[in-house]
């Protein structure tokens, strides 16, 4: 079976490319390389059911002839960056809503008719109830990034519904991980590398988040989509528990041996748009299964492992 993964050449999308091929699957990957590294497909250039399309999904014949025989869509491409939202509203619209609606709309010319879809957490907003499930009443939008992701669920499910299509839609919370290439993490020990002596923290310190491991992210999104039955089903991904961005720091300092004095920038939120306590329920995807490997801290560990062995990571940052 061949398959289409967009944003193949991104932090989750490369490591989703390669547990793909290693299954025996066909996989094509079609990335713009924005915030995409040619570094992470190399592995995967040596198989021979591999192939890389450098494409923009805002280009719809370029992605349709990409997508030529792929029966399943896998669709990661998109702005990942909640926090840029405020100064370039367009993107997100652009990148994740027009960008769903042209891939929908590239799987029809093609008779192609699955897509496993990566939305997010953010969806939730400021969540009424926590940990949080996916049938809890949708909230009032909170970002740009959480508004793009909840009308590309919206343009999925009407899919589903209209054309007769399968959809897998995932709420990721943060991933962590090797490949681990924006995001908190990052900026922490970007910041460390250039001073080790103080670093900036955005908020309080106090916002509590869920994490999880982008191999249990990937190992979760193979499970569902092999498994769940509903024409349109719909998975929170995360871990049953939460840290506080202080006990995140307090790892990722402990392994760079560093004492930095930390400077908050204060409040509960660490930008317009930051919910300041992610927790979701992922009693849906447990009961298929899926146990994630990774404990919080070890996803922490592991990224801040990573980015220390390829530093190259920092030089578009
Ligand atoms: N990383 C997380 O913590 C997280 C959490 C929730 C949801 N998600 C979602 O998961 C998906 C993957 O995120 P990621 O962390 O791997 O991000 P990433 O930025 O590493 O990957 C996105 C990939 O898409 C490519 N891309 C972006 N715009 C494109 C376009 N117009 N045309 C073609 N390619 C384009 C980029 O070059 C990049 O390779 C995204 O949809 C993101 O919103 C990520």
């Amino acid at each position: 079976m061949k398959c289409l993964v967009t944003g193949g050449a991104g932090f989750i999308g490369s490591t989703l490319v390669d547990r793909l091929l290693h299954e025996g699957f066909e996989v094509v990957a079609y990335d713009n390389l924005s915030t995409g590294f040619p570094q992470f497909v190399e592995s995967a250039r040596a198989s021979g059911r591999f192939r890389f399309v450098q494409g923009d999904l805002l280009d719809p014949p370029a992605l349709t002839e990409a997508m030529k025989d792929c029966a399943i869509v896998y669709h990661l491409a998109a702005n990942a960056d909640i926090r840029k939202g405020t100064a370039q509203p367009r993107r997100d619209l652009d990148q994740n809503t027009i960008g769903t609606f042209n891939v929908l709309e590239a799987m029809r010319a093609n008779g192609c008719s699955q897509i496993a879809f990566a939305s997010s957490s953010a969806v939730y907003g400021n969540a009424v109830q926590i940990p949080t499930p996916e049938d809890v009443a949708m909230p009032v939008q909170i970002s740009l990034y959480g508004a793009s992701k909840l009308a590309g669920e919206g343009l999925v499910s009407a899919y589903c519904e209209a054309f007769g299509f399968k959809g897998w839609i995932f709420r990721f919370v943060s991933v962590l991980g090797e490949r681990y290439s924006h995001g908190h993490v990052f900026d922490f020990v970007k910041q460390l590398r250039s001073d080790p002596t103080r670093m900036r923290v955005l908020g309080d310190g106090n916002q509590k988040k869920s994490y999880m491991h982008v191999y249990d992210c990937v190992d979760a999104i193979r499970l569902a989509v092999e498994k769940a039955e509903s024409p349109c089903s719909i998975f929170n991904l995360g871990v049953e528990n939460y840290v506080t961005v202080k006990q995140s720091i307090g790892w990722i300092t402990g392994r760079m041996q560093l004492a930095p004095r930390l400077e908050f920038t204060g409040g509960e939120r660490g930008w317009i748009g930051d919910a300041p306590f992610v927790w979701l329920d992922p009693g849906r995807i447990l009961a298929l299964g899926w146990q994630p490997k990774f404990t919080i801290e070890q996803s922490v560990v592991r990224t801040v492992d990573w980015l220390r062995d390829n530093d190259w990571a920092f030089a578009r940052a």
